[in-house]
């Protein structure tokens, strides 16, 4: 059974000037500052320290080989999404990030699985696009949790949402653009309390909105980090379903009924509250999910899941066998300009 860690991270090593080709401000940039280390600012404002992890698939595969990991699913990085912009610069972001991680996990000896980006801010434009990236090999897309104001309820996210279902693309929504930044700009409180605050409330308006009644079943969609505290609320949504009409909004089933549409990742770090998770999802509904190769992942891929108590069985589930479906490897595996196994 092939392990599959559905939550990584790419940047390419070089990118054109953003701020030159759009003629507009702080778009994100890279710095090399020694062999293998760079920055990405964001103007002039370095946004985060990164390593040769991000753009060299000779180092992923010496570290996934480290950690056992078979397969990694790569995404953008969230700061690359580029929502708030005009949304014609957005699709020819995306179309640029796109092509270069197809152009990195093209390298990667059949180990290395993309996922697009889209502009989410332009319906029409982001279906174009995820149908451009599906024909070219990608399988499936990374989006943010939310568009400014506009939560996955959103009518245009829901086509888009769709669409991808349409197109048996895999949907990662990843949180970003936190909540109450300036109650938050401390101690990295955006990442550690903003982050899983946007995907727990991501995963309740989606079900509270009646999206999942209205999204075919065959839409696979997972959220990271552990679907945030999603879990740990359920009790709460549940109740004050059942209690109040005005919290029931347009689900015609309570939160617990849409527990087996969604998927959440592994990047809990903690092991009482995986075996919460499965508790609640269900052994079938968590995949091994890192955040690599970034400071606040898991530092060895997968090792929450393999020094837990579950045994051998479920152990390879949450490792691999939950993730082969959502990412559709079989399907992918014949491809010619695909995905090939190792
Ligand atoms: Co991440």
């Amino acid at each position: 059974m092939p392990v599959i860690d559905v939550h990584t991270h790419f940047f390419p090593r070089s990118w054109p000037d953003l701020e030159a080709r759009y003629g507009t401000k702080d778009w994100p940039s890279i710095r090399h500052t020694e062999p293998g280390k760079a920055e990405v600012l964001v103007g002039d404002r370095v946004f985060r320290h990164i390593d040769s992890a991000c753009w060299d698939p000779e180092v992923r595969l010496a570290h996934m080989d480290r950690d056992g990991v078979d397969f990694q699913v790569v995404s953008a990085t969230p700061v690359l999404f580029a929502y708030e912009r005009d949304a014609r610069d957005a699709l020819d972001c995306a179309r640029l990030f796109n092509d270069a991680c197809l152009e990195l996990t093209s390298r990667g000896r059949g180990r290395l699985l993309p996922l697009c980006q889209v502009p989410l801010q332009d319906v029409d434009m982001a279906c174009e696009e995820l149908s451009r990236a599906m024909r070219s090999g990608h399988l499936g897309v990374e989006i943010g949790n939310h568009v400014g104001t506009k939560n996955l309820d959103d009518e245009g996210i829901l086509t888009f949402l769709q669409h991808a279902a349409s197109e048996d693309a895999a949907v990662f929504v990843h949180p970003w653009d936190m909540m109450a930044a300036e109650r938050t700009a401390k101690y990295m409180m955006g990442w550690t309390v903003g982050m899983p605050a946007e995907t727990q409330l991501s995963i309740a308006v989606l079900i509270l909105s009646g999206g999942f009644d209205r999204l075919p079943r065959s839409l696979r969609i997972g959220f990271a980090h552990g679907g945030g505290s999603f879990a740990f609320l359920l009790g709460r949504l549940e109740n004050a379903w059942m209690r109040q009409p005005k919290a029931r909004g347009a689900a015609e089933h309570p939160p617990s009924h849409y527990l087996d549409r969604f998927l959440v990742d592994s990047a809990v770090f903690d092991e009482r509250a995986l075996l919460f998770l499965v508790e609640v999802l269900g052994e079938d509904r968590i995949v091994l999910g890192s955040d690599y190769p970034f400071p606040l992942g898991e530092e060895r891929a997968g090792s929450l899941i393999r020094e837990s108590r579950f045994p051998p069985t479920l152990q390879e589930k949450l490792l691999g066998a939950n993730a082969e479906s959502f990412v559709g490897l079989s399907k992918h595996a014949a491809r010619p300009n695909g995905i090939l196994r190792p």
